[in-house]
Parts: structure tokens; C-alpha cells; sequence
């Protein structure tokens, strides 16, 4: 039987899943429940700046002074520190605590953790931003799309073969970028298994170099191969590899384009077998490098250091394609000298493949 009249209120308070404390007027914290001894440790008296390593702008703004002036009950986010280092934000509530005089003797501070919450904003803020950059993306394509068709039109009203033929490049290499986008997108919103199929690699390779040829050429950046001629089959899924030398070679392009240092660009995609079996690719370029403080960031999600001419989406779908397949992409990288991505594929049996244990 509960008796209600005896009961001793610390211990329900205790049982709260939110941090509560005392504060007496002089700041101190002289009591924490359960939960904030265990992120907070002992109170001893500590002052809540201590206690919560806070920041001197955070102190300016003390929710808990105003109560003890005022009287009144106040909310505000805080970021806090607990024993452990971990960084929390939370939501805190500084309320009155009277005597049974009506003297007031403290304040109670109640505080939310909502630090998972603040996470998915931060995720839903940067999906918003990724989906405004997409549509500038595609607004772009669209752009280049109509710009070809109406040199086209133009051509095959003047009975121009050239303008015909220059339009239509323009149209075709618009529509490849459109195509990539979308199996971009496609690739990062969901989970997939690798459709392994027997392949040979440097087939791919060729496709892939098929597509980029012309459009180096209008660039006036070379693309050499060098390809491992004993590299004749392996299990892999064609269209994801397609993706992924798609990807690469698109921003080998990109650093050649905004390299202001050299006259001439070279990009050479390269296959090899590794010691244990793997098929390795590697696309290499003399552009304009990846500055020190960008190399930790280029594998995160959405990072592009191309304003809205860029989504993102390009090495994190890359990196996704090669973990599916259970194989990893690195890169090494000298400012103003070039770069080279390197991407590894496991090897495995196509039967491994199918029973999706192999190579893992
Ligand atoms: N070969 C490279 N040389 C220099 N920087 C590179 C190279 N490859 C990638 N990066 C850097 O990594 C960033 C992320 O690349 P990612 O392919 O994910 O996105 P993006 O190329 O900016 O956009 P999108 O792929 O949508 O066109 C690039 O913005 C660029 O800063
Ligand atoms: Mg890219």
C-alpha cells in the first residue's frame, strides 16, 4: 500500500528519467537525482558552471539567477558537459522552491536530454538543404538540355550537319549527367544487395572511358588506360562498378577543369589484381588536389566543396556501392599535384555471391 502522507519524495524523484536538482541562491548544486549523479557525479556543493562545464555566455543568461530574483519559472537550451566529456543539449527549467513559510529557498532545475533530437534536426536541415541542391542540379541539366536542343533546332533549320552535331553532343552529355544523377539518388535512399554477376572488369572500364572520351577531349584533358590484361573475370555487380568509375572519373574531370596551376591534365584509370584476389581500380588525376583541412570531409554525407554545381551524392554512394560489396575506396592526395582514388572489390566465387556470405 502506497501511503502518500509518509512517503519519501527524494526517492520518487530519483526514479525520473530527466536530470533534477537543487540550487540553493548561491548557485550551488546541493542535490541531483539518480540520473544526474550518474552523468553529474556528486553535487558536494558545486557550482552549476562546474558541475556542467559551462560556457561563460551560457552563464550570462542564468535562468536560475532570474528565478531567485523573481520568482518566476523559466526554460532555456543549454549545451552541458558531463563526467564522462560527452557533450549534451538539453532543455532546463528553473522553478521556485518555497519553504512552508512561502521563503524561497532555491530552485529546482528539471533538464530534458534532447540530444538525439537536436541530431535529427541537424540530419532533417541537411536533407532539406540536399534536396534544394538537387533541384539546382537538376534546373542546370535541364538548362544545358534546352541550350542543346535549340542548337539542334537551329541546325536542322539552317541544314547545318556541324551545329546539329555540336548540339546533340550537348544534349547527349546532359542527359548522362541526368541519368547519373538519378541512379545517384536512387543508389543512397535505399539498402541494396550487389546483383553479382560474372563479369569482366576492364570491360567496364572501356564503357566508362567510352562515355568520358569525347567530353576530355572538349576539355582538353587526356584519359588514358592501363589495364591489367589477366584481369579477365570477376564477381561483381557491373552497374554499381559502372557507378562508381562514373563517379570518380566525373570529379577527376571537375579537379582537372579547376586546376589553374598546370597547362596539361592527364586522368589514367587503372586495373589491377591484388595480391589476395581483389580486383583493384584506380582512377588517378593531375588536378588541382585536395587541400589538408578537406581530405576528412570528402566521404561525408553531402559534402561538396562545389557550391550548387555539386551535390555530394558522388563518393557517398561510391563508398555505400563498395561496402555493400565488402571492399573499400581510399584515396591519397597532394595539393595542386593531383589525386588518386582507389577502390578494392573483394574477390569471390559467383556462387559465394549468391549466397551472400563471401568476401564480407
Ligand atoms: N579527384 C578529386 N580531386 C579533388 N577533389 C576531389 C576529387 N574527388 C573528390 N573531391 C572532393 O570531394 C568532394 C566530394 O565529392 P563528391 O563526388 O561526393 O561530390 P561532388 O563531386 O562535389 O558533387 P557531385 O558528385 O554531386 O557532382 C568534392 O566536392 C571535392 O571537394
Ligand atoms: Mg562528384
Amino acid at each position: 500500500m502506497l501511503d502518500v502522507a509518509n512517503m519519501d519524495w527524494r526517492r520518487l524523484l530519483d526514479a525520473l528519467p530527466c536530470y533534477v536538482s537543487l540550487q540553493d541562491p548561491e548557485l550551488r548544486v546541493i542535490w541531483g537525482n539518480t540520473v544526474h549523479r550518474r552523468d553529474f557525479g556528486e553535487a558536494k556543493a558545486r557550482t552549476c558552471s562546474k558541475i556542467y562545464k559551462l560556457r561563460k555566455s551560457q552563464c550570462a543568461d542564468c535562468i536560475v539567477k532570474k528565478t531567485l530574483e523573481d520568482g518566476e519559472e523559466r526554460s532555456k537550451e543549454l549545451q552541458l558537459t558531463t563526467r564522462n566529456g560527452e557533450r549534451l543539449n538539453v532543455i532546463a527549467h528553473s522553478a521556485p522552491f518555497y519553504d512552508a513559510t512561502n521563503q524561497l529557498l532555491g530552485v529546482v532545475v528539471t533538464k530534458v536530454n534532447i540530444t538525439s533530437v537536436k541530431e535529427m534536426q541537424k540530419q532533417l536541415i541537411m536533407v532539406g538543404q540536399t534536396v534544394a541542391g538537387m533541384a539546382h542540379s537538376i534546373k542546370n541539366i535541364m538548362m544545358g538540355l534546352d541550350g542543346g536542343i535549340y542548337i539542334v533546332n537551329s541546325g536542322i533549320k539552317d541544314d547545318d550537319q556541324k551545329e546539329i552535331k555540336d548540339g546533340w553532343e550537348i544534349v547527349l552529355l546532359n542527359f548522362e549527367k541526368l541519368s547519373r544523377l538519378v541512379k545517384d539518388i536512387l543508389y543512397c535512399s535505399r539498402d541494396r544487395e550487389p546483383n553479382y554477376k560474372l563479369i569482366n572488369p576492364n570491360s567496364v572500364v572501356t564503357d566508362v572511358y567510352n562515355l568520358f572520351k569525347d567530353l576530355a577531349v572538349r576539355y582538353s584533358i587526356e584519359i588514358k588506360l592501363d589495364l591489367d590484361p589477366g584481369l579477365d573475370e570477376a564477381v561483381i555487380d557491373p552497374d554499381g562498378l559502372h557507378t562508381v568509375l562514373a563517379n570518380l572519373v566525373t570529379n577527376a574531370m571537375d579537379a582537372c577543369k579547376m586546376d589553374l596551376w598546370k597547362d596539361t591534365h592527364l586522368i589514367e584509370i587503372r586495373t589491377k589484381i591484388g595480391s589476395d584476389g581483389s580486383t583493384i581500380f584506380e582512377v588517378a588525376d593531375n588536378g588541382m588536389g585536395i587541400d589538408k583541412e578537406l581530405k576528412h570531409h570528402v566521404f561525408e554525407d553531402f559534402f561538396t566543396s562545389k557550391g550548387d554545381k555539386g551535390t555530394g551524392l558522388g563518393l557517398m554512394v561510391t563508398q555505400k556501392i563498395l561496402k555493400e560489396h565488402g571492399g573499400e575506396i581510399t584515396f591519397r592526395s597532394r595539393p595542386s599535384h593531383g589525386t588518386t582514388f582507389v577502390a578494392i572489390f573483394p574477390k569471390r566465387s559467383i556462387e559465394g555471391a549468391k549466397s551472400g556470405n563471401e568476401g564480407r
